[in-house]
């Protein structure tokens, strides 16, 4: 399987950096349960997309700080890898004082002290690596005290303005309009508010600046915060060099405070893992209407058909097929599969050239394995269906270890739950199993047996035997003629007896002939 899509810039990382990412804010404007940094985009929680550029950067550690619904944010950050560490805020009192919390990550060894902080914050997923790159050179050749990210926007409310030297200039950007400083949107005049250079929230910090200046904020603004913006103008206070770089794309710049504008990043991300997939090699009918999330895997030639949603951590292979209207969630399928219309997968495996659906239903740990077939409007649950095995239409496979080349006729059942406790099905290779059969669980089929249609397996089966429990068919010559003759008031001929087949001598008597002196409309019913 080729996956050459998969963004894992050979770029090594950058001597003396250390990366502090903000995530422990309250994100009020989001009106959730959950934290802001966890709403996922695309799949993936908001705060792993700014860890992960960290991660290939950051040669002295990564410091997450943490402070809202803390324990969930550091369980996500800290499921990356041990190279996160990660700091409390307890009490959110501005991006200012976040930063602070994590001086104690890098107080080891002075040799080890980071020469520039990276500061990010965790609500822009839009940011992308090369972008960061970018602004680190330029940090390192100006030697700048405090290097920003800025974008202008049509629409700059809520961010922070960007205000440069010459005020009639703050927008043509000319090279000598040299950043002033930050001005907080709720802090800022009705002159300022019409700035649209905007603050991304991405800073790179000279080491021996970042913590002595955090040290002398003042939380004397709009919000009574400790803002980390303010570092600007003290830069500048101190005759120390401000440099910023100006975005191209704007998207990138986009920071998540509302539902309004996840919506607007999703779609961005959304579109980017389309288009990198589509340079891969991987065939869209309808990208627009194709979901594929953040840690998806495809290999090339695939084909995904309109309104195909693949989810999670999925892996799928080469010249694999997925029709309209399925949903794959954590699921690994292999090469050359055909999946159908409607199918909903989830937490299974699906090997080589097998084919599912339309209208399967794999739930958590099913293995389908090569050339197998799992058709319509079949359930399976916990179960491994062998190699060449057939089970294509109207079943619930549950807890069951399938054999190879074993047909599961239409409609069988594994009745594996008496209401206290689920067992297993075993059946061995080369079985039939005929039509509308239950397997009363715990039980096992032996390899090669045959079971008949209709019937109900209690007891464990030996190979090769043939198994059969069916009530026997009784077969009366004209009753239905003659119930419709009674129902027409017409008088019915005599009964004749019943035929029974040869074989059901053991029923003989209980579907007996009937009482003469009975009205023949009661005898009909008895039968
Ligand atoms: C911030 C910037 C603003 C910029 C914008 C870009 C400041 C003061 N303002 O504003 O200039 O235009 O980002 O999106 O920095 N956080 C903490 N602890 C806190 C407060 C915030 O960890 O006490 C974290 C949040 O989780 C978030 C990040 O810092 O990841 C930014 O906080 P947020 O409240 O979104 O700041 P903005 O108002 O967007
Ligand atoms: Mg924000």
């Amino acid at each position: 399987m080729t996956h050459s899509a998969h963004s894992n810039a050979s770029h090594s990382s950058l001597p003396g950096l250390g990366v502090i990412i903000m995530a422990a804010g309250l994100g009020k404007r989001m009106k959730s349960a959950v934290a802001k940094v966890l709403h996922p985009v695309a799949g993936r929680p908001m705060v792993l997309y700014v860890v992960d550029i960290a991660s290939r950067l950051a040669e002295q550690g990564i410091a997450v700080v943490v402070g809202h619904q803390g324990a969930d944010v550091r369980k996500v950050v800290e499921g990356v890898g041990a190279h996160v560490a990660v700091a409390e805020q307890t009490r959110q009192l501005g991006t200012g004082h976040a930063v602070l919390q994590a001086r104690p990550m890098f107080a080891g060894q002075p040799q080890r002290k980071p020469s520039r902080y990276l500061i990010l914050n965790g609500d822009t997923p839009l940011l992308t690596e090369a972008t960061v790159r970018e602004l680190l050179a330029m940090h390192d050749a100006q030697g700048a005290a405090v290097t920003l990210l800025t974008a202008v926007l049509d629409d700059a409310s809520g961010y922070g303005r960007v205000l440069r030297r010459r005020r009639d200039e703050w927008v043509q950007g000319a090279a000598d309009n040299a950043v002033q400083t930050i001005v907080e949107d709720k802090d800022a005049s009705e002159d300022e508010r019409r700035v649209r250079e905007i603050n991304v929230g991405t800073y790179v910090v000279d080491g021996d600046f970042l913590f002595p200046t955090l040290d002398k904020l003042d939380p004397r603004n709009a919000q009574g915060e400790y803002y980390l913006t303010d570092i600007v103008q003290m830069a500048v206070q101190q005759g120390r060099t401000v440099s910023a770089l100006r975005l191209r794309t704007i998207d990138e710049g986009l920071g998540i405070n509302s539902r309004v504008q996840l919506a607007e990043a999703e779609r961005v991300i959304r579109q980017r893992i389309r288009e990198r997939w589509l340079e891969a090699g991987v065939t869209m009918r309808d990208p627009g209407s194709t979901w594929i999330d953040a840690e998806v895997m495809i290999g090339r030639d695939t084909v995904l058909y309109p309104h195909v949603t693949l989810e999670g951590r999925t892996v799928i292979g080469e010249e694999t097929v997925v029709h309209s209207g399925s949903r794959i969630t954590d699921c690994t399928i292999g090469n050359k599969v055909e999946i159908l219309d409607h199918c909903i997968l989830r937490e299974s495996q699906v090997e080589e050239e097998a084919h599912l659906g339309p209208f399967a239903h794999l739930r958590p740990g099913v293995t389908v394995r090569r050339k197998a077939k799992v058709g319509n409007f079949v359930e399976m649950k916990k179960t491994e269906l062998g190699e060449g095995s057939k089970a294509n239409h109207l079943s619930y496979l549950g807890d069951a270890q399938i054999g190879a080349g074993v047909n599961i006729g239409a409609g069988t059942i594994t009745c594996n739950y008496d209401g206290w406790k689920k067992f297993q099905t075993v059946v061995g290779d080369q079985v039939f199993i005929g039509s509308d059969v239950q397997l009363i669980a715990p039980v096992t089929v032996g390899s090669g047996a045959i079971i008949a249609a209709g019937t109900t397996v209690t007891q464990d089966v030996p190979a090769d035997a043939l198994v059969l429990s069916r009530v026997p068919q009784v077969t009366r010559e004209g009753w239905a003629a003659r119930r419709r003759a009674l129902q027409r008031g017409e008088t019915a001929a005599p009964d004749p007896p019943a035929q029974r087949p040869k074989s059901a001598k053991a029923m003989k008597g209980s579907t007996g002939s009937v009482k003469k002196k009975q009205p023949a409309i009661q005898r009909l019913k008895r039968r």
